[in-house]
Protein backbone atom coordinates (compact mmCIF):
# COMPACT_ATOMS: atom_id res chain seq x y z
CA UNK A 1 0.00 0.00 0.00
CA UNK A 2 2.93 2.63 0.58
CA UNK A 3 4.27 1.51 -3.08
CA UNK A 4 7.96 2.50 -2.15
CA UNK A 5 9.43 3.58 -5.42
CA UNK A 6 12.74 3.96 -3.97
CA UNK A 7 14.48 4.70 -0.46
CA UNK A 8 14.80 8.09 -0.54
CA UNK A 9 16.63 8.99 2.64
CA UNK A 10 17.40 8.06 6.25
CA UNK A 11 16.83 10.98 8.65
CA UNK A 12 19.07 11.13 11.55
CA UNK A 13 18.65 13.36 14.32
CA UNK A 14 21.08 15.76 15.78
CA UNK A 15 21.79 18.63 18.20
CA UNK A 16 24.30 20.43 15.58
CA UNK A 17 24.50 20.35 12.20
CA UNK A 18 27.85 22.03 11.94
CA UNK A 19 28.85 19.58 14.69
CA UNK A 20 28.98 16.57 12.19
CA UNK A 21 29.69 17.73 9.29
CA UNK A 22 33.16 16.94 9.64
CA UNK A 23 31.73 13.34 10.00
CA UNK A 24 29.90 13.09 7.35
CA UNK A 25 32.08 14.63 5.14
CA UNK A 26 35.80 13.57 5.76
CA UNK A 27 35.43 10.47 7.38
CA UNK A 28 32.32 9.18 6.01
CA UNK A 29 33.03 10.74 2.56
CA UNK A 30 29.62 11.64 1.99
CA UNK A 31 28.84 14.78 -0.56
CA UNK A 32 27.22 17.61 1.06
CA UNK A 33 24.20 18.21 -1.37
CA UNK A 34 23.12 21.91 0.72
CA UNK A 35 21.06 22.62 4.35
CA UNK A 36 17.49 23.89 4.05
CA UNK A 37 15.05 25.07 6.66
CA UNK A 38 11.98 23.66 7.66
CA UNK A 39 9.66 26.19 9.72
CA UNK A 40 6.59 23.89 9.69
CA UNK A 41 8.56 21.19 11.13
CA UNK A 42 11.17 23.27 13.38
CA UNK A 43 14.26 21.69 11.78
CA UNK A 44 16.87 22.55 9.55
CA UNK A 45 17.63 19.87 7.48
CA UNK A 46 21.04 19.14 5.61
CA UNK A 47 21.08 16.42 2.97
CA UNK A 48 24.51 13.95 2.00
CA UNK A 49 24.48 11.69 -0.56
CA UNK A 50 26.73 8.59 -0.89
CA UNK A 51 26.63 6.29 -3.89
CA UNK A 52 26.29 7.07 -7.46
CA UNK A 53 25.36 10.39 -8.52
CA UNK A 54 22.81 8.85 -10.63
CA UNK A 55 20.93 6.80 -7.67
CA UNK A 56 22.66 8.05 -4.26
CA UNK A 57 21.56 6.94 -0.79
CA UNK A 58 20.85 10.45 0.65
CA UNK A 59 21.34 10.90 4.48
CA UNK A 60 19.05 13.78 6.11
CA UNK A 61 20.80 15.03 9.18
CA UNK A 62 17.81 16.82 11.25
CA UNK A 63 18.59 20.00 13.32
CA UNK A 64 15.82 21.14 15.93
CA UNK A 65 15.56 25.11 15.91
CA UNK A 66 12.18 24.67 18.02
CA UNK A 67 12.54 23.51 21.83
CA UNK A 68 9.00 22.09 21.07
CA UNK A 69 9.36 20.32 17.45
CA UNK A 70 9.07 16.81 17.43
CA UNK A 71 13.19 16.32 16.57
CA UNK A 72 13.57 17.76 19.71
CA UNK A 73 11.35 16.03 21.66
CA UNK A 74 13.10 12.46 19.96
CA UNK A 75 16.37 14.04 21.34
CA UNK A 76 15.24 14.69 24.30
CA UNK A 77 14.03 11.35 24.86
CA UNK A 78 16.65 9.21 22.87
CA UNK A 79 19.58 11.30 21.95
CA UNK A 80 21.28 11.59 18.85
CA UNK A 81 20.64 8.76 16.15
CA UNK A 82 18.88 7.34 13.55
CA UNK A 83 15.21 8.84 13.19
CA UNK A 84 13.41 7.92 10.30
CA UNK A 85 13.56 6.39 7.00
CA UNK A 86 11.95 8.29 4.30
CA UNK A 87 10.59 6.05 0.74
CA UNK A 88 9.73 8.24 -2.36
CA UNK A 89 5.93 7.69 -3.25
CA UNK A 90 4.01 8.77 -6.48
CA UNK A 91 1.00 10.32 -4.68
CA UNK A 92 1.03 10.51 -1.04
CA UNK A 93 -2.14 11.97 -0.89
CA UNK A 94 -3.64 8.49 -2.07
CA UNK A 95 -1.10 6.71 -0.59
CA UNK A 96 -2.32 7.59 2.99
CA UNK A 97 -5.87 7.63 1.69
CA UNK A 98 -4.97 3.55 0.88
CA UNK A 99 -3.06 3.07 4.20
CA UNK A 100 -6.07 4.65 6.45
CA UNK A 101 -9.00 2.01 4.93
CA UNK A 102 -5.90 -0.77 5.69
CA UNK A 103 -6.43 0.14 8.99
CA UNK A 104 -2.78 1.46 9.21
CA UNK A 105 -2.02 4.01 12.10
CA UNK A 106 -1.15 7.71 10.50
CA UNK A 107 0.62 10.22 12.29
CA UNK A 108 -0.55 12.71 9.31
CA UNK A 109 -3.60 12.27 7.95
CA UNK A 110 -2.78 14.74 5.12
CA UNK A 111 0.45 15.72 3.44
CA UNK A 112 2.69 18.55 4.87
CA UNK A 113 5.39 20.53 3.40
CA UNK A 114 9.07 18.98 4.07
CA UNK A 115 12.37 19.74 2.79
CA UNK A 116 12.17 20.82 -1.39
CA UNK A 117 8.88 21.74 -1.61
CA UNK A 118 8.14 17.49 -1.16
CA UNK A 119 4.65 16.80 0.07
CA UNK A 120 5.62 14.25 2.87
CA UNK A 121 3.37 12.42 5.65
CA UNK A 122 4.44 10.41 8.68
CA UNK A 123 2.74 6.85 9.49
CA UNK A 124 3.74 5.93 13.13
CA UNK A 125 5.78 3.75 14.35
CA UNK A 126 3.65 0.98 15.92
CA UNK A 127 2.23 0.62 13.00
CA UNK A 128 5.58 0.21 11.16
CA UNK A 129 7.49 -2.34 13.04
CA UNK A 130 9.04 0.20 15.37
CA UNK A 131 10.37 2.37 12.32
CA UNK A 132 8.60 5.93 12.31
CA UNK A 133 8.06 5.77 8.18
CA UNK A 134 7.97 8.78 6.01
CA UNK A 135 6.29 9.05 2.53
CA UNK A 136 7.92 11.31 0.36
CA UNK A 137 7.06 12.75 -2.88
CA UNK A 138 9.25 14.85 -4.34
CA UNK A 139 8.42 18.06 -6.51
CA UNK A 140 12.22 19.02 -7.02
CA UNK A 141 15.88 18.83 -5.92
CA UNK A 142 17.24 15.24 -4.88
CA UNK A 143 14.93 12.52 -5.63
CA UNK A 144 12.53 13.95 -8.21
CA UNK A 145 14.05 11.82 -10.79
CA UNK A 146 12.70 9.20 -8.72
CA UNK A 147 16.04 8.55 -6.68
CO1 LIG B 1 12.86 12.93 6.21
Amino acid sequence: MIAARAVHHLGIAVRSLDAHRDHYERVLGARFEGVEEVPEQGVRVAFYAVGPADAPVRLELLEPTRADSAVARFLDARGEGLHHVAFTVDDVEARLAALKAGGVRLIDEAPRPGSHDARIAFLHPKATGGVLTELYEPTRGPGADGG
